[in-house]
């Protein structure tokens, strides 16, 4: 007998780098005032990251030049994006997908209520100031840090 369907496909998919993560499991990080996360994966060659983040009622994401195309779903509540739907923008819900293009400029991203959402930025997002200074850029390396040091500190306090 040759191989069996399953020993091939195992064969061809050792090593890939396949992963699977119980996110219930994880703990939520802090990333800022009102913003939580879970790192779900990050990729040293292209820069991609992959979050869910869980933002409290009245929590926003600072203006920020994105230096790749992102992408998101939203799992729970509602996200208001440049100035929500009443303000020519975007308020998206449960189970809404958006792109948001690379080079985008986005000044006004806020949450009503608590919301969870599943986000990947295929590259890093640049914050800025009023006057589009770099405050942060955010990219996977960043990422992982504040993961382990979150991870750390929940640690120490269990
Ligand atoms: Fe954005």
């Amino acid at each position: 007998m040759g191989e069996s369907k399953f020993e091939r496909d195992s064969r061809r998919n050792a090593g890939l780098g396949d992963i699977y993560i119980d996110t219930s499991a994880e703990p939520w990080i802090n990333f800022s005032p009102g913003i939580d996360f879970k790192l779900l994966r990050t990729s040293q060659e292209t820069g991609a990251w992959s979050v869910l983040f869980k933002c409290a009622a009245g929590a926003s994401f600072a203006r920020h030049e994105h230096l790749a195309a992102g992408e998101y779903l939203m799992v729970s509540g509602k996200m208001e994006i440049r100035g929500g739907a009443e303000r020519g923008g975007v308020t998206a819900k449960a189970g809404d997908y958006g792109f948001e293009a690379n080079g985008a400029w986005h000044d006004d991203t806020k949450f009503l209520e608590e919301t969870v959402l599943y986000f990947t930025n295929y590259g890093p997002i640049r914050f800025v100031d009023d006057d589009d200074n770099t405050v942060a850029v955010l990219d996977y390396k960043m990422l992982r840090e504040v993961a382990a040091a979150g991870r750390k500190n929940l640690a120490h306090a269990a």
